[in-house]
C-alpha cells in the first residue's frame, strides 16, 4: 500500500520524504490555510521535494471553472493530481479532465455509491474520509471495503485512497482491506514506526553491547596470562645464560 502525507507543511514533507517511506502528498485548502503561506509558493516547494503524486485541490464549484483551475494546477508540475470534491459539477469536470489525460483525485467522499460515480467518470483516485465517518458513528473502513468490492466487481481501475486517517489502526485496516493508498498526518506516519517492545529490545541490546565493550577495554588494560608466559620465560632464560657466562669466562681465564 502506498503512503501519502496529508499536509501543506513543507518542513514535515521534507522530513517524511527523507525517511524513504512516503510515495506522495495530499493537500487541501485547510492545510494551505494552516501554513499561512501563498498556495503557489507552497505547491512549488512540495513539487520540488517529492517525486510522486501530489494532490492539489480545486475551489471552483462549476465544471468549467474546475477544469480551468485544475489545468492551471497541473501546469505547476507533471506530478500534480487535480483534487476535485465529489459534487455533480466536480464529476463533470473530472470526466473532461480524465478524457484529456489529467490525473484526478475525487475527494470528500463518504459513500461507496459516490465512489462508483467517480470511477465511471475516470477518476485516478477516490478519497473516502474514514475518520470523519467514524466521528459520526459510521464505520469508515466499511466504506473502503465496499468500494474495493464494487471496483473489483466491475474492473474499475480507480485507486482507493483512504483519507482522514486518524491513527495507525486505520492504516492497518486500510492495508488489510486492500486500499491502494492511505494518506495521513505527519504524526500518524511517525506512530507507524513505534512499538514499545522495539524500544525495550533496542535498549537491552545497547546495554549488553556496553558490557561487551567494557570487557574488551578491561582486557586491553590488564596484561593477560598468555602475555605473561613468554616474558617470564625470556627473563629466566636470559638470567640463566648470564649466570652461565661468567663461569665460562672464569674457566678461560684460569687456563
Ligand atoms: C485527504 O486527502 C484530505 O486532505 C484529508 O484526509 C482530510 O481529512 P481531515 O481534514 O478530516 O483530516
Amino acid at each position: 500500500m502506498k503512503l501519502f502525507i496529508d499536509t501543506a507543511d513543507v518542513k514535515q514533507i521534507r522530513e517524511a520524504w527523507g525517511w524513504g517511506i512516503i510515495d506522495g502528498v495530499t493537500t487541501n485548502p485547510t492545510h494551505v490555510a494552516k501554513s499561512g503561506r501563498k498556495p503557489a509558493e507552497v505547491y512549488r516547494e512540495i513539487c520540488d521535494i517529492v517525486d510522486g503524486p501530489i494532490s492539489l485541490e480545486t475551489i471552483a464549484l462549476n465544471a468549467e471553472e474546475i477544469v480551468k483551475e485544475g489545468v492551471a494546477l497541473a501546469k505547476i508540475h507533471k506530478n500534480v493530481v487535480i483534487k476535485v470534491p465529489i459534487i455533480k459539477e466536480g464529476l463533470k469536470a473530472v470526466k473532461r479532465l480524465s478524457a484529456e489525460g489529467y490525473k484526478t483525485n475525487v475527494t470528500v467522499t463518504f459513500s461507496p455509491l459516490q465512489a462508483m460515480l467517480a470511477a465511471k467518470v475516470g477518476a485516478t483516485y477516490i478519497s473516502p474520509f474514514v475518520g470523519r465517518l467514524d466521528a459520526v458513528g459510521h464505520d469508515g473502513m466499511d466504506v473502503v471495503r465496499q468500494i474495493k468490492t464494487i471496483y473489483k466487481n466491475y474492473g474499475f481501475t480507480t485507486q482507493v485512497l483512504t483519507a482522514a486517517v486518524r491513527h495507525p489502526l486505520h492504516v492497518l485496516q486500510a492495508a488489510l482491506a486492500g486500499s491502494d493508498v492511505a494518506t495521513m498526518s505527519f504524526d500518524v506516519l511517525e506512530q507507524l514506526y513505534q512499538h514499545p517492545l522495539t524500544d525495550l529490545g533496542v535498549d537491552m541490546f545497547l546495554k549488553d553491547w556496553e558490557k561487551v565493550q567494557a570487557l574488551e577495554n578491561a582486557k586491553r588494560e590488564m596484561p593477560n596470562t598468555k602475555h605473561q608466559t613468554p616474558n617470564t620465560r625470556e627473563t629466566s632464560n636470559s638470567k640463566l645464560q648470564s649466570s652461565k657466562k661468567p663461569q665460562a669466562s672464569s674457566a678461560k681465564n684460569r687456563g
